[in-house]
């Protein structure tokens, strides 16, 4: 069975047809090109392929893409607009809160839509979000540095 989905993936709209089976990070990966979304365990455990459908944080290798019909998605190719990086990605470079980079690009989406609701969290609440992502390799602290960082400049932002 083949469906019709219409959605809109870094600001450029996308009609597609798609098989019932087929995942979000199928479609994103092998249709449209964009391998940032990162595919490790494969059952919505790990959190390195997080993407943002419509601003939420959502596991693109358990999600069917007919259910993401009529919804604007971003991943991490849509973030840097005109090539200037985000606050949390500049944070990310900043504290050096990557290693092997795999767990990355789905991290920074993470604490794009956290900071998105909350732009000054305390510990427990970016513990609490990070816990859907794994990393293994830089033990976490570089990255609560990034979001820290990223955090403070967006409240500098706002008070400007
Ligand atoms: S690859 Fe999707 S959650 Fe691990
Ligand atoms: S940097 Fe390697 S898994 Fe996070």
């Amino acid at each position: 069975m083949r469906l019709n989905v219409n959605v809109v993936v870094n600001g450029r709209s996308h009609a597609l047809e798609v098989g019932a089976h087929e995942t979000l990070s199928d479609v994103l990966r092998e249709r449209l090109g964009l391998t940032g979304c990162k595919v490790a365990c494969d059952q919505s455990v790990c959190g390195a392929c997080t993407i943002l459908v419509d601003g939420d944080p959502v596991s693109a290798c358990s999600t069917f893409m007919f259910k993401v019909d009529d919804s604007k998605i971003t991943t991490v190719e849509g973030l840097a607009a005109g090539g200037v990086l985000t606050r949390v990605q500049e944070a990310f470079l900043q504290d050096g809160a990557f290693q092997c980079g795999f767990c990355t690009s789905g991290m920074i989406l993470l604490v794009t839509a956290l900071l998105a609701r909350d732009p000054n969290p305390d510990d427990a609440t970016v513990q609490q979000w990070l816990s859907s992502n794994i990393c293994r390799c830089t033990g976490y602290n570089s990255i609560l540095a990034a979001v820290r960082r990223a955090s403070a400049g967006l409240r500098t932002e706002a008070a400007a």
